[in-house]
């Protein structure tokens, strides 16, 4: 996957529209983290000092879609109004346009204008709608190596829908397309996708980055390749788990999903998460990873709780003997020993999803061990996923890891093997 970045084409005078993914988490109005935002500013600086004029776009949240032109109730509303007796139908249509309106301010991008300006000095303004009189009148007026930043893309609901007319209207606005936008390359958008039939696309450098770390991982990899997968579900990582297990040397598999591999093999795991429905594929996997000659690891033993519950009663057991009455809700220290010995000799890792509930102080543990592990590992490392990623920074360890993808949904896919439609669309080199 060679993909041109924007240093392989003309941006001088040039107007460029840059998809970002500034689905910034907010609360009451402030931002309370702008990783997503410092992560697209090489990009845009670079743009900037290069003299193009900026055009960026973003989606945040998923919000009513209150541009599109005719916008009204949902279905699933209209349907609620029409379950209410007649003369109860007015007030409620008006209490969900009244809320969806509340999307204007709680969705808004304007916070996230205000915080591009703290670290490029003033160098953004903000349009208050996306193809509308606004934004045509603010890009128009850019100068070279000034910016703008549209209102909130999914304002519209030919956005999600990929609409052809629609995308055609944001492209018409730029000579160049720029995919900066990881988080949804995974989404065939009209701001992802529809507009590269439009305009040249190329990607910004942050795809570049997850594109040489992810896709170098995956095609050439450095053996020992040891992948660490976690989570809840079976369900969630068949994908991922599939795909890998052509190209490590070793599975380790931790969180809620491992106790469904320990029952189908006919463990006792007491109340802990299972995926009845998953016993065949994952008698499937483990067959799969034995003929391949791939080590596929389970935890050994457990920490268990009465309830789902950071202080509830708590014992340690082996795995496939959780006593009746309590559950599995992290990795046990014998487990932590052998995970962490199996990543010690590994040159490349991948790791996506926690060991145990990390968001439990009690049942962090295994979680941590694995971060511990991977940062002192000297392998090229890539982490992937909200848990797995707050657990190597809230121990200082970012900066050990090679590469942290900025994506949640689209760093999944990307390890599933699939074409990610924001992806595939931008210009080979
Ligand atoms: C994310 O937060 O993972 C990205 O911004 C994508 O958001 P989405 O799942 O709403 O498309």
């Amino acid at each position: 996957m060679n993909k041109k970045s924007v240093k392989d084409v003309e941006v001088q005078g040039k107007r460029v529209f840059v998809r970002c993914d500034f689905n910034v988490p907010m609360k009451d109005g402030v931002i309370t983290s702008d990783k997503r935002i410092r992560g697209a500013l090489p990009t845009i600086e670079y743009l900037l000092q290069h003299g193009a004029k900026v055009i960026l776009c973003s989606h945040m949240g998923k919000p009513h879609n209150i541009f599109t032109p005719g916008f009204g109730l949902t279905k699933k509303e209209k349907k609620k109004v029409a379950a209410l007796p007649e003369n109860e139908q007015a007030a409620a249509t008006e209490a969900f346009l009244a809320k969806a309106a509340g999307d204007r301010d709680s969705l808004t991008l304007k916070p996230v204008a205000d915080r591009l300006n703290e670290y490029l000095g003033g160098k953004v303004t903000f349009a208050s709608d996306i193809i509308g009189p606004d934004a045509k009148a603010k890009v128009a007026a850019l100068k070279e190596g000034e910016a703008v930043l549209l209102e909130n893309v999914r304002f519209d609901a030919r956005e999600e829908k990929n609409g052809e007319d629609f995308a055609r209207e944001l492209a018409s606005m730029a000579d160049l397309f720029v995919n900066d936008a990881f988080g949804t390359a995974h989404r065939a958008h009209a701001s992802t996708e529809g507009i590269t039939h439009f305009i040249p696309a190329v990607c910004g450098f942050l795809i570049e980055k997850e594109i040489t770390f992810m896709g170098g991982a995956l095609e050439n990899p450095e053996h020992p390749f040891v992948a660490i997968l976690g989570g809840a579900k079976v369900s969630d990582k068949i994908g991922v788990i599939t795909n890998l297990i052509d190209k490590v040397d070793t599975i380790i598999i931790g969180g809620g999903m491992a106790y469904t591999f320990i029952a189908a093999q006919g463990g006792k795991i007491g109340h802990s998460l299972c995926e009845e429905d998953k016993f065949d594929l994952a008698l499937s996997l483990l067959k799969k990873a034995k003929d391949k000659g791939v080590k596929f690891l389970l935890p050994v033993d457990n920490k268990c709780a009465k309830a789902y519950d950071n202080d509830a009663e708590s014992c340690f057991s082996a795995a496939g003997e959780v006593p009746d009455g309590f559950m599995g809700l992290d990795i046990g220290p014998e487990t932590i020993k052998l995970y962490t010995e199996a990543i010690k000799g590994a040159k490349t890792v991948i790791w996506n999803g926690p060991m145990g509930v990390s968001e439990f102080s009690n049942y962090a543990a295994g979680t941590r061990a694995v971060a511990q592990a991977v940062a002192d590992s000297g392998a090229l490392s890539i982490v992937g996923g909200g848990d797995s990623t707050a657990a190597i920074e809230a121990l200082g360890f970012a900066d050990k890891i090679s590469h942290i993808s900025t994506g949640g949904g689209a760093s999944l896919e990307f390890l599933e093997g699939k074409v990610l439609p924001g992806i595939a669309a931008l210009q080979d080199k």
